[in-house]
Order: C-alpha cells, then structure tokens, then sequence
C-alpha cells in the first residue's frame, strides 16, 4: 500500500501536469541545464544512439525523478540523461518508457512526455520496435511513423481537452530524417494494448483499416506531446514481420536480438538525425 503511494501520480487527486513541473524542477536540480530543448524515448534497439549524441553532461536513475519512482517491487525504471549535441543543443534522453500494458494508468505513461514539455523541449523523438505488416519490411529496417490509430480505447486526455492531430508526425522532421536517410519508407502505427502480441486476425484488421507497423507505445504519448504543444518524430525498428505475415511465431527474444543487431546502424542514424535538429 505504501509502496502504491510512493508515486504521486497514484493518487487521482493529484494534477498530472504539476508532477510533470516537479519532475523537470528535479532534472534542472540534477542537471544543472535550464533548459533541454529536445528529448527522445528510446525504445527497442534505440539505446546505444545516448552515446552518440554527443557529450554526456549528466546521467542518473529515472527513480531520482519525481512521478518515475516505481513501486518497490516494480523493479528497474531506467535511466535518464542529459546530453549536449555538438551543435550545442541540450537533448533529454529518457531511456526507459511505462508502457500502457504495465496496468499502472495513462498518467504513467504520458508522464516521460509531460516531463520533457515542462523542462522546456520543444521537440519529442519517439522511437520503438514493432512490427511491419507490409511485405517488404525486413526485420531490423528502420521506418518512419506517419501517422498512428490508436487501438487502446484511452487517452492521455482528460475531460473536454480538444486536441488537433492533423499532421501529428511532424512532416518536417519526417523530411529531415530522409534527408539524412533517403531509404526510409513509413507507414501508419496501430498502437495496440498488449502485452500479448496481436493474432494473424487483429494484423489484417490493422492492415484493412490502413495500419502498416503494430506495437504497443507511442501513440498515447504522442498525443500527450501534441496536447504540450510539441513537434513530434516517431520512428519503428521494424523487429519482426507481424503476426500472420511471418509464419513462425512470435518471440519476445526474436524482438531483443532484432533490436541488439540493428542498433549500431538505427543508433547513428538516430544520432544523426537529432543532431541535424
Ligand atoms: N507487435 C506488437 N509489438 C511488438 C511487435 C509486434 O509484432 N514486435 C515488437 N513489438
């Protein structure tokens, strides 16, 4: 019981976005940097780009952070970094995300989000691993969100809060990232609520309603960043063809070694891109 209430968010009384203000109070505490003007969500086969964006000004336990403190037996939250890009930008690194499926609320999980718009980034990076439905993704291929359904039956909003998501995946950092890789392709994310992998059925509901990538984030904390008024990027490591497309079953190991063998060539692309930003 206690352990529940160790993180403020629990409480339904509280306000999510005064959380959001402690927790960036605590990043410029820890931090020393006023100001972080990008942050990115690293997800699957991500993580390795945090080195790669330039020099590591402070790294710490998310746990140190107001609103991320898990629950004693939760476990691991990750970590948090700030970095300076060699252009002299100051980028939030969060390299753990609460994923929807945990159970814990969609306060959670836009928290991470909430957190960077209150410590001042103006831009959200939202990376994942997922699975591709259009036949000519080959696991281990990065690929370009271009817009997202979102399967969950919830939002991060609350109440009468009308928010726009027309043009969502930012076209002009969709057009920055192919400057810097004109291969992407992209696609449409279908976010669904795991944690069990969708059927062979659910994947041709998702390719019949216009859905190419399937995964389990982003969508959620997508429409946070918008409602922060943020200019959002997501990108999918493609780990897996989805259920149905391939014929074996699906493996959560197959996603992790999917993701450890991409990650030194996604990770300097993700670095590259966000340091063009
Ligand atoms: N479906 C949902 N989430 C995923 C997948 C998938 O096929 N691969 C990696 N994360």
């Amino acid at each position: 019981m206690s352990a529940q209430l160790s993180n403020p968010l629990t409480d339904p009384a509280a306000d999510p976005f005064e959380v959001a203000r402690r927790a960036a109070d605590d990043i410029r505490r820890i931090t020393g940097v006023d100001t972080h003007d990008i942050a990115v969500t690293l997800g699957s086969g991500w993580g390795k780009s945090a080195e790669l964006l330039g020099e590591t000004v402070a790294q710490f336990p998310a746990t140190e952070v107001t609103g991320f403190s898990a629950p004693a037996l939760e476990g691991h939250v990750g970590t948090l970094r700030s970095v300076r890009t060699p252009r002299g930008k100051h980028v939030l690194v969060i390299g753990a995300r609460t994923h929807y499926y945990e159970g814990h609320g969609v306060r959670r999980v836009a928290h991470s989000v909430r957190t960077a718009a209150a410590a001042g980034a103006a831009t959200m990076v939202l990376t994942n691993g997922a699975g591709g439905i259009k036949p000519a993704w080959k696991p281990g291929q990065p690929v370009l969100i271009s817009d997202h359904i979102n399967l969950t039956a919830d939002s991060p909003l609350e109440g009468a809060t009308f928010v726009d998501l027309t043009d969502l995946y930012s076209l002009r950092l969709r057009d920055l990232a192919r400057s810097i890789d004109p291969s992407l392709d992209e696609g449409v994310y279908c976010q669904f609520r795991g944690p069990q992998y969708e059927t062979p059925a659910e994947v041709q509901m998702a390719k019949t309603i216009g859905g190419h990538i399937v995964g389990m984030s982003t969508a959620l904390e997508a429409i946070a960043a918008r409602q922060a008024g943020m200019e959002v990027l997501g990108l999918s490591l493609i780990t897996n063809k989805a259920a149905g497309i391939q014929t074996t079953p699906l493996s959560h190991q197959e996603v992790i070694d999917a993701g450890r063998e991409a990650e030194p060539v996604i990770s300097s692309l993700l670095a590259r891109v966000i340091g063009a930003m």
